[in-house]
């Protein structure tokens, strides 16, 4: 299997998990996309009904109503049952890092409503430690974004400016700008986490610490479940 067929495999091995009538916190990035149109199939094929989605990113809400998914905010469902999305990195205690794609304060805050929180990935974004590959993204407020970049350097990161292919400041679906900010490998998640957490200027952060229940990860031996110990 390439890359793009683990996405695949690892989004309709998810479907498993999903029961009719859930109310279901939809990810942002390609492998979750795949989720949705599996999601649309399994609804035509009538072995799902009643799925109320809500969605992480203008992205996603897009593509969900295209395909025919009935949505809701989280104002309207704030109790979502099962979220389930993807990730950039993922620990060996089902940490992770997300928000590559940009919408990490939504995702996080629909991660933080449901009862269950699934991530679906490939196995290239299994790690021994966050923070060896990707940056953390960073989700900051557009006004004093310098002092927040100084504060992000004070603790040891390297942030960088998310900018589109034109140059611009990349605006996430909430208006903020993005840091990404490189750390190297983190020795401690939570401690970082916890700093990043209280920079004023900083609207969400891309590490998730002891959010996840359940990865579902396909890889050369195909599709696994790993869950939080
Ligand atoms: C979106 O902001 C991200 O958190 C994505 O979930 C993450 O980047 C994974 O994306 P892919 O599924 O496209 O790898």
């Amino acid at each position: 299997m390439n890359q793009d067929e683990r996405k695949q495999a690892a989004a309709d091995y998810a479907l498993r998990f999903i029961q009719s009538g859930m109310i279901l916190g939809l990810g942002s990035g390609s492998t979750a996309e795949r989720l949705l149109h599996a999601i649309a199939a399994a609804t035509a094929a009538g072995q799902l009904h009643g799925i109320i989605g809500v969605p992480t990113s203008e992205r996603t809400a897009h593509v969900a109503t295209s395909l025919g998914i009935a949505l809701a905010t989280p104002d309207a469902q704030p109790a979502v049952d099962l979220a389930i999305d993807g990730a950039d990195e993922i620990d060996p205690d089902l940490n992770l890092i997300k928000g590559l794609g940009g919408a990490l304060l939504r995702e996080k805050i629909v991660a933080g409503s449901a009862a269950q929180f699934m991530v679906i990935g490939d196995e290239s974004k299994l790690v021994a430690q966050l923070g060896e590959r990707s940056p953390v993204p960073v989700e900051v407020s557009a006004f004093g974004v310098a002092p927040t970049a100084r504060q992000l350097v004070a603790l040891g990161g390297e942030p960088l400016l998310r900018r589109t292919a034109d140059g611009a400041a990349l605006m996430t679906d909430e208006g903020h700008m993005i840091l990404d900010t490189r750390f190297g490998p983190i020795a401690d998640v939570r401690a970082l986490a916890a700093r990043l957490a209280a920079l004023p200027g900083v609207m969400a952060h891309g590490i998730f610490a002891g959010m996840v229940s359940r990865v579902v990860v396909a890889g050369s031996a195909g599709v696994r479940v790993l869950e939080r110990p």
